[in-house]
């Protein structure tokens, strides 16, 4: 047996080993002695890879420590290693705060965005030296620690990135997570939020894989995937059984305790007993980052995990604060991604998919191909003009790639020379769906026939049902092209009228399924009003337009009955997207299904505007922002602003109670000034924030001590 196989046997083992019942006292002390003595064990076994002792002589001390406890339950600890084993299940898993905000890491595709990068700090911190520190981008699941008075007090995913999901019981059976803080070099701080990578090493990933196949399940298809899965279990004694590990690279924050830069916390980290990313190190030129990036890339292949790119932090830590973030990542550091993988496969035929809005789509159907350990088996072709710039047909051998490693996309054609190549694709004369000329819009091909074509209302219920908008579950692109095809929905209206009776007979429902989507279609006539304004597919208006359309309008009638003007009024709404909004809900017969659809009874709702008290005077008042700001983009001060309560509109008016004016502003200063609005500068309105900033999008500073 090995030490992975007497945690995994779970709690029952406690028979074997007389514990000669030792008193209450004395069990307290031996166990006391041999807790710490496991830990050190088990870290010399996993993280440091040279054991002391041989697995039996651990297990031994192991079962010694679980029959004290078995015989005294008062004695077991949260961070004893016996809790490692894996807990009773949970029925779901907590939401958790996070200490202070997960954020994400920008990136940079090739040298010239890191040179601008490096510039651009260069720039805002004058002309001192600058310490990078590189690391390895694992490609992995964002994981937060925290540990109280040393011991691991909860683990969290990353989730939005403010709340994440509670995997604590999960992660106390990953062996390198140390239950309690080592604390021989350095005390363990009164709190510790360290951020890391959940991952899978490649060779364990795939022995589970072939764990997997023996037993008849189905193999994960990449370590990240298993990993995150792992994380997520509600039974921990089944994460316990996946090989997961964790390596740590980031405080998020600490109390006690300041560091001066990050690679004096990532050191600290290890004294602490935490495992870190191989090869961390620091850099003073882009040069310097460059042979990094490079000498990483070229080991990526053979090393035993994941990564896709290399990390570029500034060391310093107090400079960060200067720097700031934005609502998605921190301005002091960013991702050198690697070239995305590529793979050569075959187009074995090219077929024209038809979307919600009508677009008529090119697709190839590729020979299924593994790309960076995702199954790619078609590729959006996009446009006539992609068509003709790719030249690709039928039968051609492409490379592919995942954009953004996500996304299939055909990169080139291989040439073949031997080979005699199929006629070019041309887009049909018709649509395929149902048949109607379509028309060509630059390099878009489009079917006009928006009320009558089956495979647009199928896309458009697709959309309606969908996560972002009204997120109705079981209505998905295959229930949508059912109930087309059966005629049962002929507009989206039409799925209000939907009865069980109606489904039971249809391929693949039951009663059960049928009364279910009955019933989640029935909910959703209660739903968030922006929910609802993405459902509708409105030309040029996504998640946070809609947010904010909610918001400002706070009912269906008022937008529908909105000028352009009135629309340009809110923030973030230009010309543009004015008429195109006015334009869609003006035309008959979207009016006409818009209400046929809402006579079915909506209630809607808007989220009230956060509350806050009259803290910084920001409450209620109507704030318009101007010109070029040092420290915010206008999208993230108006974040900041709207959650300090007030509203943030896009043009001055009487009403408009502060103009925020940066460089630059042009002509809405004077009309603020003609109107008698007030007229914050920078530096006025950086006074009027203090202090306020950090719960609203500007990350605190990587150790900025949690109140
Ligand atoms: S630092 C805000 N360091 O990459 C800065 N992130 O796209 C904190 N990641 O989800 C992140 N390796 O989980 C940092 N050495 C590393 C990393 C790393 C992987 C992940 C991170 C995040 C993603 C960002």
């Amino acid at each position: 047996m090995t030490r992975d196989d007497v945690q995994e046997a779970g709690s029952q083992v406690s028979g074997g080993i007389d514990p000669r019942e030792p008193g209450l006292d004395e069990a307290a002390a031996e166990a006391a002695r041999l807790r710490p003595e496991i830990e050190r064990h088990n870290r010399l076994y996993h993280v440091e890879d040279s054991p002391e002792i041989s697995d039996s002589a651990y297990d031994a001390l192991f079962r010694r420590l679980q029959a004290l406890e078995a015989a005294h339950p008062s004695l077991v600890t949260p961070d004893s290693p016996t809790q490692r084993v894996g807990a009773d299940p949970l029925e779901s898993l907590p939401a958790v705060e996070h200490a202070a905000s997960m954020l994400s890491l920008d990136s940079a595709r090739d040298v010239a965005e890191v040179r601008r990068f490096d510039e651009r700090l260069r720039k805002a911190l004058g002309d001192g030296d600058i310490r990078y520190i590189l690391e390895p981008k694992l490609d992995g699941a964002s994981l937060e620690l925290v540990y109280v008075n040393g011991v691991l007090d909860r683990a969290v995913t990353r989730g939005n990135g403010r709340v994440g999901e509670g995997v604590t019981e999960n992660v106390r059976t990953i062996p390198t997570v140390p239950l309690r803080l080592r604390q021989v070099e350095r005390p363990a701080p009164p709190l510790l939020s360290v951020r890391g990578e959940a991952m899978m090493y490649l060779s364990d990933f795939e022995a589970l894989n072939r764990r997997r196949i023996e037993a008849g399940d189905p193999p994960y298809q990449n370590p990240r995937n298993a990993t995150s899965g792992a994380l997520r279990q509600l039974d921990s004694r089944i994460a316990a059984s996946r090989p997961l590990t964790v390596l740590a690279y980031d405080i998020m924050a600490v109390e006690g305790t300041v560091f001066e830069t990050d690679s004096e916390g990532v050191a600290a980290l290890r004294e602490w007993g935490l495992e870190t990313p191989e090869r961390v190190t620091v850099a003073d030129t882009v040069d310097e980052i460059v042979a990094y990036h490079r000498a990483f890339a070229a080991d990526r292949d053979s090393l035993d995990y994941e990564i896709d790119g290399v990390v570029v932090k500034l060391d310093a830590v107090a400079p960060r604060a200067v720097l700031g973030s934005t609502s998605h990542h921190p301005r002091w550091a960013i991702a050198f991604k690697f070239e995305p993988r590529k793979e050569v496969t075959r187009i074995d035929r090219i077929f024209v998919s038809v979307g919600r809005t009508g677009v008529l789509t090119p697709v190839a159907l590729l020979r299924p191909v593994e790309v960076g350990g995702v199954t790619v088996s078609r590729a959006s072709l996009h446009n006539r003009d992609e068509l003709e710039r790719k030249d690709v047909r039928e039968g051609d051998l492409v490379r592919v790639q995942r954009a953004g490693d996500v996304i299939p996309q055909i990169v080139e054609r291989i040439d073949e020379e031997a080979r005699e190549r199929g006629e070019s694709f041309a887009m049909p004369g018709a649509c395929p769906s149902c048949g109607t000329e379509p028309v060509e819009k630059g390099p878009f091909t489009i079917c006009p026939n928006h009320f009558g074509c089956r495979a647009q209302l199928k896309g458009r219920i697709t959309h309606f049902g969908a996560r972002g908008a009204l997120d109705i579950e079981g209505l998905g692109e295959e229930t949508a092209s059912l109930l087309v095809d059966e005629m049962l929905v002929r507009e989206l209206a039409d799925l209000f009228d939907l009865k069980e009776e109606d489904l039971v007979p249809l391929e693949g429902f039951a009663e059960v399924s049928a009364r279910n989507l009955v019933g989640a279609i029935e909910e959703r006539r209660h739903v968030e009003l922006a929910r609802f304004l993405v459902g509708l597919g409105i030309p040029e208006v996504g998640v946070a337009v809609a947010r904010d359309l909610a918001m400002h309008f706070r009912g269906i009638e008022a937008m529908r009955a909105a000028s352009p003007e009135a629309l340009e009024e809110i923030h973030g709404v230009g010309g543009k997207m004015a008429a195109a909004i006015t334009g869609f809900l003006g035309t008959p017969d979207v009016r006409e299904a818009l209400d046929r659809l809402l006579a079915k009874g909506f209630r809607f709702v808007v989220p009230e505007a956060p509350e806050v008290g009259d803290e910084g005077g920001w409450g209620g008042k109507r704030v318009v922002i101007t010109g070029t700001l040092e420290s915010f983009s206008r999208g993230e001060l108006k974040k900041v602003l709207e959650g300090l309560g007030a509203r943030v509109t896009g043009s001055v008016s009487g009403r408009t109670d502060y103009l925020v004016a940066g460089e630059n502003p042009g002509t809405k200063l004077e009309k603020a000034r003609r109107l008698g609005v007030e007229v914050l500068d920078e530096e006025r309105l950086r006074e009027r924030l203090a202090g306020k900033g950090s719960d609203a999008g500007v990350a605190p500073a990587p150790n900025a001590a949690v109140q």
